[in-house]
Order: structure tokens, then sequence, then C-alpha cells
């Protein structure tokens, strides 16, 4: 058999393999993610018009309300982009640390630090594993809970919550489509309704607090479809945390750092977590960056004694690129005031949206939001009376269609894991005011067109729904 040539770097600079490049991943890659993309018509690749807008091969533009949370400034800053030229041409320290210092990797844990500490004075001596993705700071908080508390047995954990696809975040995004088939888990897990107070309260009373090794969860909830929940809620879980001296652990992946209009989503709404995690922002939309904050007290417990130091430990965690890249992420996010100006904007966004709902209501049936974490729940394209098929079969056709009808009145927008008729806007929290309104009215227009649910399907080919239908059935 003839094989291709082996693809050089320069020539995918040059963008000569860009026509081949879906036809490639669908042999060589998640071809089913690809395969969904491409029936959505938006698989790409796409070109950068500015860091806020893309254009497709065949010349469509977009606004880019996508990238899941993990582009705050866009695709391609320039000032991002500048520095790190400079950063490549200057840096001299070595780019894997490892057990030695660097002053990047130095400078971004105590700037993190620095930043908590403003808003929770008790966390002036807290410390910073970093790693490589949200999955992975998860994992991290988990494992330095579980050092502290030894002996303690379950892991709570909430409804609808999303923490990562490996193991052991697995094991705590109870979306059965997800963890169909990797059972049983590590360590035990107990899933409560996110929100209810009481029922956290009597659970731990049941399960004796001391058998509880860590209580995770969202702030808000993202790829629930931005669920925020009751007043009180996230304040009384962290007291009670603090009663019997279990760890208390925020997923700030996707609230934080200023997207829902706080640097600290959970500190905002009164709850003083012990362990905090971050990731997708803090990579700047160029890189991956995983960070676990926690106090000092249970950090020690696995990386305290000089024979356990190495316990817990990557490669490519606070590698020197990786940091410098998050150093100054974080200072573009601080000088320019994004988390200000993410709770802004994010309001003028919630209105516009719960007006098209009232005009709309046999489209959307709910929309909801935090700074610049917005979602629009769909009414179901059809009833599952007229259909031999389920809830969440509709759910994801619904997303699809709705996906697909917003991507051609030029917006591209997040699918949402655990609620599929439920999709995000997440635009870039510098995105320009011009850009922000064009946004909304390219929103406003598709709602405007569409009207109702149904509308999604019957405005649909034949033939497309068919390949839709038949993606849906095979995966749902
Ligand atoms: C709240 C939350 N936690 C964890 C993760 C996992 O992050 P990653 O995809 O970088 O592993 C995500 C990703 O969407 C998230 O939203």
């Amino acid at each position: 058999m003839m094989l291709d040539p082996f693809i050089r770097a320069d020539e995918v600079l040059d963008q000569k393999w860009d026509s081949r490049a879906l036809e490639l991943e669908l042999e060589h890659g998640n071809g089913g993610l690809l395969g969904l993309v491409s029936r959505v018509g938006s698989a790409g690749p796409f070109r950068t018009l500015s860091p806020w807008e893309l254009e497709d091969p065949g010349g469509h533009r977009t606004l880019n309300a996508s990238g899941y949370s993990a582009l705050p400034f866009g695709d391609g800053y320039p000032p991002l982009l500048e520095f790190v030229r400079s950063y490549l041409e200057k840096n001299r320290q070595i780019g894997l640390p490892q057990q030695s210092v660097t002053p990047w990797r130095a400078a971004l844990e105590t700037n993190l630090i620095r930043l908590l500490a403003q808003f929770a004075p008790s966390h002036a001596d807290s410390r910073v594993f970093f790693s490589n993705s949200g999955t992975e700071a998860v994992e991290g908080a988990i494992k330095f809970a579980k050092a502290a508390r030894p002996r303690a047995k379950h892991l709570i954990h909430f409804s609808k919550a999303y923490h990562g696809k490996t193991l052991l975040s697995l094991s705590l995004t109870p979306n059965p489509s997800l963890q169909r088939g990797f059972e049983p888990w590590l360590i035990p897990t107990v899933t409560l309704p996110f929100g209810d107070l009481e029922q956290f309260k009597s659970t731990l009373k049941k399960l004796g607090p001391d058998n509880v090794v860590c209580v995770l969860l969202e702030p808000i909830q993202g790829e629930a479809g931005v669920v925020i929940p009751p007043p009180g809620f996230l304040r009384g879980v962290g007291e009670l945390c603090g009663k019997y001296g279990i760890p208390s652990i925020a997923d700030e992946i996707q609230s934080g750092l200023g997207r829902t209009g706080h640097w600290f989503e959970s500190l905002a709404q009164g709850w003083e977590p012990d362990i905090i995690c971050l990731a997708k922002p803090l990579g700047g939309g160029l890189t991956a960056v995983g960070a676990t904050l926690m106090r000092d007290a249970i950090f020690k417990k696995l990386l305290g004694k000089t024979n356990d130091v190495k316990r817990h430990s990557n490669t490519f965690g606070g590698n020197s690129l990786a940091m410098a890249i998050g150093l100054k992420s974080l200072e573009i996010l601080r000088e320019q005031n994004l988390p200000e100006r993410s709770q802004r904007l994010g309001k003028v966004g919630l209105e516009r949206l719960l007006n098209m709902k009232e005009r709309h209501p046999e489209l959307l049936a709910e929309v909801r939001g935090a700074g610049l974490l917005l979602a629009m729940v769909f009414r179901p394209v059809v009833g599952t009376k007229w259909l031999p098929i389920g809830g969440q079969i509709v759910g994801e056709l619904t997303g699809l269609l709705a996906q697909r009808a917003f991507y051609q009145g030029g917006v591209q927008l997040n699918f949402t894991l655990n609620v599929a008729k439920a999709l995000r806007v997440t635009p870039a929290m510098n995105m320009p005011e011009e850009l922000f309104e064009e946004l909304l009215l390219k929103l406003e227009h598709t709602v405007e067109r569409t009207k109702t649910a149904g509308r999604l399907l019957t405005g649909t080919s034949r033939a497309e729904l068919l390949s839709l239908g038949e993606y849906v059935l095979k995966n749902g």
C-alpha cells in the first residue's frame, strides 16, 4: 500500500493541508465527534479573522461565542502573542523545571495566592499544585483531600455536576451516558441534589462526617446549562464542612477567574472553600494550565515530609512556557478589569436573552446566566409521544439542530455535556462592544426566524435530518 508522505510542519503552517484536515481526522482521530460537528456544518478548519471572528472553508463568517470558557481573550489575542514571542526570544530559564525553581512558576503561584487572599485572607499562606488540564486539577484536589483524611471513605458530589472524564473525575460526573461501563469507582461516591442544603445536612449525619473525604461542587454548574444554586446553599455547604473539618472543594474551572463576573464565584457567594480548582482561562486560550489551590495544611498532608515530597508530581505541570502564558493571562484579566466587564456585558446579554424567551416561549424554555456564562434551554423539537425515542435522544437532536441554526445565523455556541438541549453563549471577556452587540443581534435574528422548536426540525432538509437522526440514534 502506498502511504501518503510524512506531513511536514511547515506545510501545515503554509495551510497546504487545510483541505484534507477533516478527512484525515475522520480517519485517524475522533471521527465520531467530527462526524457530529460536520453534520452541524461547523467542523472547520477555521481561519481567525480576528480573535473573536472565524471563517470556515466556505467563507462563512461566525462570531465565536464557543470555546467552552477557555478563551478569555478569543483566539490569538495580539498582546498575548507578542508576549509569547518575546518569551521565546529572551527567556533563558529551563522549560521543564521539575525539581528546580523557576521565576515563572514562582511568580504565577504567588500571584494566584495573593489574588485569592485578597478575597479570603485565611488563604494567605495557601499553596498551588500545577497540572495540565481541568480534570487533572480535580484529580489532584481529591488526592490531596484523601491524603488529609486517609480513613474516610466517601466522596460527596452533586447531581448534574461536571468535573472531567478521567476515571476519578468521571466518578464525580453523574451523567449515565458518560459513566456507563466504568464502575465500580475507585472511591465510593454519594450524589446529592444540587441546591438542597437539608439533604446535604442529613447525609452528613447519616454517613458520619469522619467518613467523608471531601465535598466537591461547582459554584455554578456549567455543563448542566448554567445552573445557579439557591441563595445560601454554597455558604451553608461551606459552613457545615468547616464545622466538621471536611475539606470543601470548589471546581471553578469554568466559573473562575472572571467569567461569571467574579474572580472566584464561590467566594462571591459567601463560601470559602479549602481547595479551588482552576484551569480553562488560565491558559489564555493558547495552552493548558491546571491549578489546584489549597490550604497549606492540606498541601502538607501529601507533599509535606521530606520522605513524601515525591508522592504527587507530573512531567509537564508548571512548565515555563505554560507558566509564562498563565502569568501574562492573569495580568491581562486584571489590567483590563475583565471580571467586571464580564459582569457588565453579561447583564446586557441576559436581559436580551430574557426578552427573546418572552417573545418566543415555544422555542426557548429557559435562559440563565452569570456574567458571560449564559445559556439557552430549548423546547424539544418533537414530543416523545410522537416518536418512539427517549427524551435524552430528543434532547440531543434538539441541541444539534439549534447549534446548526445559530451557526448558519453567524454564531458559534457551546454544546452542553449534561443537558444536551441547552447551548451556552460564552464569548471572550474582551470581545469589543460592537462585536458583542452584533452577536446579540445575530442571536435575536436566529430566534426570530426560528420562532418554535418544531421549526428547527421542519426547516431542515430530509437528507440532513436523516443524517443527524442516524448519528443521534447510533450515539445517543
Ligand atoms: C467545571 C469543570 N470541571 C472540570 C472540567 C474538565 O476540564 P478539562 O476538560 O480541561 O479536563 C470542565 C470542563 O469543561 C469543567 O467545566
